[in-house]
Parts: structure tokens; sequence; C-alpha cells
């Protein structure tokens, strides 16, 4: 770790995790998380008032707790980094007024990052610097794409992405189905472990030989496995929990893995690196290194805690972008809750130049700060 290197400290506050971290280059220092989860499983799913509310109360005791393990003063911070989009956008709101306000208070350097972009930098924190180009395979509960990426900081290519559900969402909507609660992933890595991948057929989504490639679609398996409990059930037949989830995530994870190592081979790259919060399950770990090592590429998985939200993420892009010299993003640095993927770093209002139309998102971003503040 040289002297030299920046000190960056992380904020991700994108949907149910308030994630604050702190490294120094490409050391990882402190990896503080306060979590809504459980107040949002009673629902099935994350409220966004209610994680908006819940990073409010987090974020400072949170940023305190960073700084105290990483056994620094925020006077020592070369930059602070915050995810500003994609996400919920009441919730990144909270991150980025806090990012702003410390950044302000304390004349530190601000960097808006891409909460995408950072799922893939996080690796670096475990395996040492990304190869370039580095291709993604980047699965979470809103995005799965496949992804390529010649510097992190500033040239992320998409390749393919789902057309419908995202591989988190198919994994917490069978769960629901199955009442195993929310979120569904890690109940269904857990249950499946001791289940049948074979016991049922269930569909593999684009699959076909005139299917595009890269893109990925999850929400017809979705149906197939509920159809499946729901015919089960209505034959007054027990739904044998175990043999679902083990059959519904091997039908995820060997399409994921597959157009993977393909998307590799045809690009002529030889790593892959998975990121995301399912790039925590056990089952698309182990298919993916199989498969990996059976075609000579190199695979980059960090581990479980840093695959799913997290502060260190974005502290590890943050740090990144100062190595390599990008300009900080400026004090107008606004929540954008559709951050193309194709943006990992956001410069803020002046050199803010995306092309899709944002209207509507800023309306949604000041009604959800309104409420945050005055009520
Ligand atoms: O990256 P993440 O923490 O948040 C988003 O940016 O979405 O990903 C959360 C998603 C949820 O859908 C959750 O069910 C899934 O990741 N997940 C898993 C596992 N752990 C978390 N999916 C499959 N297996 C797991 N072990
Ligand atoms: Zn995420």
């Amino acid at each position: 770790m040289a002297a030299d290197e920046p000190l960056v400290l992380g904020i991700e506050t994108s949907c149910d995790e308030t994630g604050v971290g702190i490294v120094h280059g490409t050391t990882l220092l402190a990896d503080a998380v306060a979590s809504s989860v459980d107040t949002h499983a009673r629902f099935g799913g994350v409220v966004p008032e209610i994680a908006s509310r819940a990073h409010l109360e987090a974020m400072v005791p949170t940023i305190e707790r960073a700084l105290k393990t990483a056994g620094i003063s925020a006077r020592d911070l070369d930059g602070i980094a915050v995810t500003a989009g994609p996400g919920l956008a009441g919730a990144l709101l909270v991150g980025v007024s806090a990012a702003k306000a410390y950044a302000y208070a304390l004349g530190k350097p601000l960097y808006g990052v891409n909460h995408l972009a950072s799922h893939i930098c996080v690796d670096q924190l475990e395996h040492g610097k990304l190869p370039e180009p580095t291709m993604a395979l980047l699965v979470s509960g809103g995005h799965s794409s496949l992804l390529l990426s010649a510097d992190i900081t500033s040239d992320v290519r998409p390749l393919g992405a789902t057309i419908d559900d995202a591989a988190g969402e198919a994994f917490d909507k069978i769960a629901r189905v199955l009442d195993l609660g929310f979120p569904g992933g890690p109940v269904i890595d857990r249950l499946a472990r001791e289940g049948d991948p074979a016991a049922i057929a269930f569909p593999r989504g684009l699959s076909g030989s005139r299917d595009p490639a890269y893109d990925f679609s999850f929400s017809g398996l979705k149906t197939a496995v509920a159809r499946w409990i729901e015919a089960k059930r209505a034959a007054g037949e027990d739904v044998p929990v175990r043999d679902v989830a083990a059959s519904f995530q091997e039908a995820v994870v060997d399409v994921l893995t597959r157009k993977a190592v393909r998307a590799c081979k045809d690009e002529g790259v030889d790593h892959l690196m998975i990121g995301g919060g399912v790039a925590a399950n056990s089952r698309l770990r182990a298919l993916a290194q199989e498969r990996c090592e059976r075609a000579g590429i190199r695979l980059r998985v960090p581990r479980p805690g840093l695959c799913t939200d997290n502060g260190a993420m974005v502290a590890a892009l943050g740090s990144e972008m100062v190595a390599r010299n990008r300009p900080a993003s400026d004090l107008e640095l606004s929540a954008d809750s559709s951050l193309p993927v194709t943006d990992p770093h956001v410069p803020g209002a002046q050199g803010h130049a995306h092309e899709h139309d944002h209207s509507h998102d800023h309306d949604h971003v000041h009604e959800v700060s309104k409420e945050n503040l005055y009520s």
C-alpha cells in the first residue's frame, strides 16, 4: 500500500442498505453497512419511503462507524464518493445529500459514481487491479447485464441485458410464491443445496439459436415455476420446495454462465468478473468456476459480502477515479434514478449531458425529498 494512494470514503444508499466504505488505493479499511431489509420483509419487497427514512437515520452513525474502524479522521480523506444512480430516487438522494454536505464542510472533492460500475470495481479490493478490458456479468435485484469495460472509470459497454425481470428479482418472486420471505436469493440458495437441480426441467430463457446471444429473460421461467407450483397445490400434493428451488436456480445460473462464457470467447477476453447481489449465489459461483476453467477463462468473484450492496464498492470506484485523475463532480450533482450503465462517473450539473429524458425522475426526486424533510 503506497503512501500516496488515494484515501476515499464511499457512500451507498441506492436501495435498502446504507453502506459506508473506506479504501486506501485498492485496500479495504472499513465496510460499514446498516440494512433496513427486516423492515421491508413483511411487505415482500423494498418500500422506497421506508428505505429513505432508514437511510436518513443510519447515515451519520454509519459514517462515524466506518471512520472509527478505519482509524482515520474525515480530514485525512482525499475524496468522497457517492452512488448517484441508478436506484430508488429518494434513497439515492439521502446519500448524495450527505456526500455533498461532508465534501463541502471538509473541502474535499466529491465523486458521483454509478452503482453498477461500483459492483464491478469492488473486485479490485480483493483480487487487485481489473484487467482491461474486463468482461463483467452483473446480476442484482434490479439489473442483469453483460458488460465489457475497457476502463471502469470511463468506458463501460453493455453487450446484453435482461429484457424483463432481473435475475435477483426472479429469485425474490419465486421465494414469494414459495412463501419463503424476502429477499429470496439467500434462502433459495440454502434450500437448493438439499434439492435436486435436475428434478424439474424448467425453461432456459432466450437460449434458442436465433435468440439474442447476450440478452436474458427470466419472466417465462418465473411463470413456468409458478404454474408448476400451482398445479401441485391444485392437485392437493406437497410442493417439493427444495427440488423446486434447486431446479429454478439451476435454470437461472445455467443461462447466466453459458452466456457470460460465450461473450468472453466471442470478444477474446480471458477474464470474467461476476458482481451484484446474485453473485453471492453459491451455485452460480461453482458453475461459473467449472465452465470458466473448461474454457480457459480466469474467474473473479468478490466474497459474498462485497457482492451485495455496500459502501466499499463505491469507495473502490471513487479511489480509481482519483487515481486516474478524473474530474471531481460539482456540488450541483443530483441523484439520477435511471443513470445509464454507460456513465460510470457523474460530473454534476455542468457536465451532465445525458440524452435520455430525466424530467420524470427529477420530479420524483423532489417529491420524495420534500417528504423526507418535512414529514
Ligand atoms: O446488488 P444487490 O444487493 O442490490 C441491488 O442492487 O439490487 O442485490 C440484491 C439481490 C436480491 O434480489 C437478492 O435476492 C439477491 O440479490 N441475492 C441472491 C443471493 N444473495 C442476494 N440471489 C441468489 N443467491 C444469493 N445467495
Ligand atoms: Zn446493487
